[in-house]
């Protein structure tokens, strides 16, 4: 039976190590600030900007949500985003995703300065990332990444299977773990739906990650026994079909693959929460740079 890899505990630890440094910030007269660009209408994106906002409100830290209407024009968008670049209030900027069809996400995330891009959405950060230069990588990649270090299952020279490529989640999580630095050095397969026979390679990891959005997808007979399994996938389904009534679940049938993985993390409970602390993480970073650059103007 898997051991049970707990988000939220892991995620509690490190809001935990962020205090001091709001603190410290604080101090040299600074307030960590967060701007959330939402566009149109984001009902399944609530629950994760109140988390959002009361991790920021713990930590002392500042968050505005921006509102533009789901008919906004790319110019419009890009307009908004050049002021809140201009604004010292804030440190870092996120757009909510899915954008509207009409909208081009890749130059929307291009627009948001490199020292803000807190979530890196901007292509300088995923390039930076690829290279292995220091640079700020999107949280859910990041988090599944401290999850695997916090629950002391280093990917060093494992085999990881990443089933899911997107640039949010597969692709940055493949440039993290491929890297010739400690706490990556892994051998990464990435898998997508032009994969032939899943099954065959999803077996063959010591590590699986699953973000493909497919609920239940991954069974137990796609896993090896003891494999660690991560669980990035959050499904709304109706139990019983046609009941009203909701669960979310993720992309692993957790019941019957806990049976079999080394450890598994839970959905919701896993991914979720450490997303949140790695994106505080990057605001706060990016709030200590911006205050060395203002302290080393003024004694020069
Ligand atoms: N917990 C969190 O913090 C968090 C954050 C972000 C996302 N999520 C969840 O993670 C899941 C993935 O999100 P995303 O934004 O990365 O998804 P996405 O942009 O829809 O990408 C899905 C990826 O999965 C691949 N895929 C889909 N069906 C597949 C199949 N049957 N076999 C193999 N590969 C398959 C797709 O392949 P192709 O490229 O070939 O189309 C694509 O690369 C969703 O459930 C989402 O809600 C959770």
């Amino acid at each position: 039976m898997a051991k049970i890899i707990d988000g939220r505990e892991i995620a509690a630890e490190i809001r935990g190590g962020l205090k001091p440094r709001t603190e410290k910030l604080k101090e040299r007269g600074i307030i960590p600030g967060l701007a959330i660009l939402l566009v149109g209408e984001h009902p399944g994106s609530l629950s994760y900007l109140r988390e959002i906002e009361k991790g920021c409100d713990e930590l002392g830290m500042y968050t505005d949500v921006v509102k533009l209407a789901q008919s906004v024009t790319q110019e419009k968008l890009e307009r908004r985003i050049e002021e809140l670049n201009q604004d010292n209030k804030f440190h870092g900027i996120i757009i909510q995703l899915p954008l509207p069809e009409h909208l081009d996400a890749l130059r929307v995330g291009g627009t948001i300065s490199p020292q803000k891009d807190v979530d890196g959405a901007n292509p300088v950060n995923m390039g930076r990332l690829l290279l292995g230069e220091e640079a700020f990588v999107p949280s859910t990649a990041h988090g599944v990444h401290q999850l695997l270090i916090h629950s002391g299952n280093s990917p060093e020279g494992k085999h990881v299977v990443i089933c899911g490529r997107s640039n949010i989640v597969g692709r940055p999580l493949m440039g993290i773990l491929v890297q010739k630095q400690k706490d990556a050095n892994a051998t990464v397969t990435v898998c997508h739906t032009r994969t032939r026979d899943l099954p065959s390679i999803t077996r063959q990891a010591d590590i699986l990650i699953v973000a493909i959005g497919r609920a239940e997808f991954i069974t137990a007979d796609m896993v090896k026994e003891g494999t660690i399994v991560i669980d990035v996938g959050v499904n709304q389904v109706e139990i019983p079909a046609g009941s009203g009534k909701f669960k979310l679940v993720g992309d692993v049938d957790f019941d019957a693959v806990k049976e079999k993985a080394g450890a598994i993390t839970p959905v919701p409970g896993g991914v979720g929460p450490v997303t949140t602390a790695m994106l505080l993480t990057n605001v706060i970073k990016a709030a200590e740079v911006a205050a060395d650059k203002i302290a080393s103007r003024s004694l020069s």
